[in-house]
């Protein structure tokens, strides 16, 4: 079936604006907080509610689409045949808790596993970054300009300060080495909120281990529209049904980067 991506979009970005709504209603009132995989991975209750409400504006308007979530939905999908829905329904949940600032929802739409649609709302910054799939990106209405090359020495690096200090995934000297030769560094706390940063020009690139396809589905589409290298440490495709790590950066950096993060030492990935 040929889909009409401008209506698709359009029709997402309006649930995602009454999505975003609730969760800025929600910083006033006390939040159910719980911890998932360990005690730093959080989760509140707005996350589900944030996740269900997409879902079942996406289910009703198109019921053959497959929904996968960061919370509940999609856990069977074993493959990226047909149309399918990444949502992340706050990205930065930390930050939410935390500071009640620098959070995303982040939805994207994939069709046989190629990106068509990315959305990501930095909800406090009223923010909208948007792309369909062979017309560019957008920064609320202006269109994001093509991407040009950067040298690490001139780089604004964006990537998880955590990963920083002594980790058993990360080979942290090496870190060291390709920090120090960068320009800066920056760390949101919003995978979603620095893939669509690096995809505007305000860092240089966003490296990370780890991540899960909700975490950066709707950034791939605004990167890819933008110019911009992406893959994972060993300079593959990043998956969309498993988690990866990632790293996406503008021309004349990606090998350079690839080099300090894979080539170098052992990552696990
Ligand atoms: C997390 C954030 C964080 C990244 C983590 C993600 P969440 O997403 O994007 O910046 O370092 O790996 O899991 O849990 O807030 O949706
Ligand atoms: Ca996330
Ligand atoms: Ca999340």
């Amino acid at each position: 079936m040929n889909e009409n991506w401008d209506d698709i979009k359009n029709q997402a970005v309006k649930w995602v604006e009454e999505a975003g709504k609730m969760l800025k209603e929600s910083l006033y009132k006390q939040l159910d907080i719980h911890t998932k995989s360990n005690p730093n991975d959080l989760v509140t209750e707005m996350d589900y509610k944030v996740e269900r409400l997409l879902k079942e504006r996406i289910e009703k308007s198109y019921p053959d689409h497959k929904i996968m979530g960061e919370e509940e939905a999609g856990r069977h999908i074993e493959s990226t045949n047909g149309v399918m829905w990444l949502i992340d329904p706050i990205d930065g949940t930390t930050n939410f808790i935390h500071q009640k600032f620098n959070f995303a929802i982040s939805l994207a739409v994939v069709e046989n596993g190629i990106g068509k649609i990315g959305i990501v709302y930095n909800v406090m910054q009223d923010e909208w970054f948007t792309a369909v799939s062979g017309q560019g990106a957008y920064l609320n209405e202006r269109k994001l300009r093509q991407t040009q090359p950067v040298t690490l020495q001139e780089a604004v690096l964006g990537l998880n300060g955590r990963w920083l200090a002594r980790e058993k995934r990360a080979d942290e000297q090496s870190l060291h080495h390709m920090v120090r030769r960068s320009r800066s560094v920056r760390s949101y706390g919003a995978a979603a909120i620095e893939l669509a940063y690096v995809a505007c020009g305000r860092l240089d690139c966003y490296i990370s281990f780890r991540l899960s396809p909700w975490d950066y589905a709707a950034g791939l589409v605004l990167l890819k529209e933008t110019g911009h290298l992406i893959s994972t440490f060993q300079n593959e495709g990043v998956p969309l049904l498993k988690p990866s790590s990632i790293a996406a950066s503008r021309p004349g950096l990606h090998d350079e980067l690839l080099h300090y993060l894979y080539d170098h030492k052992g990552f696990d990935y």
